[in-house]
């Protein structure tokens, strides 16, 4: 199939080219770089030995320059800012972004009929979940952010747009906590300032570009106090995303994709200094603000309907962001 990418420069959106490519897709990436850059897609081409057509573009302008060069089989719609305390800031810029490059993108396509989405959603829709493990047949909950939020109105915006024409086809992918890299270390998730998420900050202060770890909170109900998240390895994410493409035929339908296991933050530190033989300096904090205890999926519909599971592990995920911490100096901003 011939694939538009929006967003594809980014961290889920440049593993998920490879894992097209190597399936044997073709794609076409829109980005506006606002958070990704250009030798991206180099390195993506360097890894797939295939050229990449790429448009710099922001998904908000005209995008019949791209539509009039292909005919797509079907949309993955990476493309969104996801800074959640930065969304708390800037809620205007966040839902501009977010939900005007939505509309655009999807009244775009469905002038070209190419009536096919693919859509990045978050277990942050989900609030505080009313289950756990969380299955798509949980509620949507009170999201604590505007970022969140986004995520949430989209949702509903596909559902509506299917409801009225059931000749689209619509998935709703409820991403957990993706992490890890490509094993090239040449792709990678290259936060730009201090990182807000758990794994880039803990390879950073294991690289020692940064001080030690701030742990928020070890008062949950969990064995050791500490979060519990459920962390993907990003490449199977990715291929969840091929999987997907499998099922965009039968109408409208939403998939956790997650491993159905989690870990604790303490877990995480603890394993990522045995499987690379560093050390993680801590101090425990007190809770983040909107952080949930625990959080994690359960991804049987995923495996029965797609026929994808999570393959790696935590010491794979552990592995492959120190790896890329390490070969990625240069793309950090
Ligand atoms: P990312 O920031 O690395 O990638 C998003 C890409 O979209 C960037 O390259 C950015 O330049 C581009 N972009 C943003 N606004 C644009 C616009 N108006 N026009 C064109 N391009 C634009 O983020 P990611 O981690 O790869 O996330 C991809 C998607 O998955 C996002 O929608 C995000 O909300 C969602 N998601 C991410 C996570 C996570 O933890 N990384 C979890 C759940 C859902
Ligand atoms: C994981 C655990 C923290 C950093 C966020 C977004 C969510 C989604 C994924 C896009 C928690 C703890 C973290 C640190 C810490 N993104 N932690 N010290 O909060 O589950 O989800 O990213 O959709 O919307 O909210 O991920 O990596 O920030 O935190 O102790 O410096 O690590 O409290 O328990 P989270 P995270």
């Amino acid at each position: 199939m011939k694939i538009l990418l929006t967003g594809g420069a980014g961290y889920i959106g440049s593993h998920t080219t490879v894992e097209l490519i190597k399936a044997g897709h073709s794609v076409v990436v829109i980005d506006n770089l606002s958070n990704s850059s250009e030798d991206v897609i180099k390195r993506v081409e360097q890894i797939t030995n295939a050229e990449i057509p790429f448009y710099k573009l922001d998904l908000r302008d005209n995008l019949s320059c791209v539509f009039s060069e292909h005919a797509f089989d079907a949309c993955i719609h990476f493309a969104g800012l996801k800074a959640v305390g930065e969304s708390v800031s800037l809620p205007l810029r966040y839902y501009d972004n977010n939900l005007v490059s939505t509309l655009n993108l999807i009244k775009t396509l469905e002038a070209h009929n190419c009536k096919n989405i693919i859509f990045s959603s978050s277990a942050t829709v989900y609030g505080t979940p009313a289950e756990i493990p969380i299955t798509e047949q949980c509620p949507k909950g009170i999201c604590t952010n505007p970022y969140g939020w986004t995520k949430s109105i989209i949702e509903q915006i596909l559902t509506d747009l299917y409801k009225a024409d059931t000749s689209w086809n619509v998935i709703i992918l409820r991403y957990f906590n993706p992490v890890g890299a490509h094993q090239s270390g040449l792709i990678g998730e290259a936060p730009k300032g201090i990182p807000n998420n758990l794994i880039p900050y803990i390879t950073q202060v294991a690289s020692g570009r940064l001080d030690k770890l701030h742990i928020f909170g070890n008062d949950y109900e969990t064995p050791d106090g500490t979060g519990i998240r459920d962390y993907i390895h990003v490449v199977d994410l990715a291929r969840g995303h091929v999987a997907a493409l499998t099922a965009i035929k039968n109408g409208l339908s939403i998939y956790n994709l997650g491993t159905g296991r989690g870990y604790s933050v303490l877990e995480m530190v603890k394993t990522f200094e045995k499987v690379n033989s560093v050390k993680v300096p801590y101090i425990i904090e007190g809770r983040r603000a909107g952080d949930i205890g625990i959080c994690y999926s359960d991804p049987r519909k995923a495996m029965r309907e797609l026929a994808w599971r999570a393959d790696y592990g935590l010491e794979e995920m552990c592995r492959d962001s120190w790896n890329w911490e390490q070969n990625s100096r240069s793309v950090h901003v």
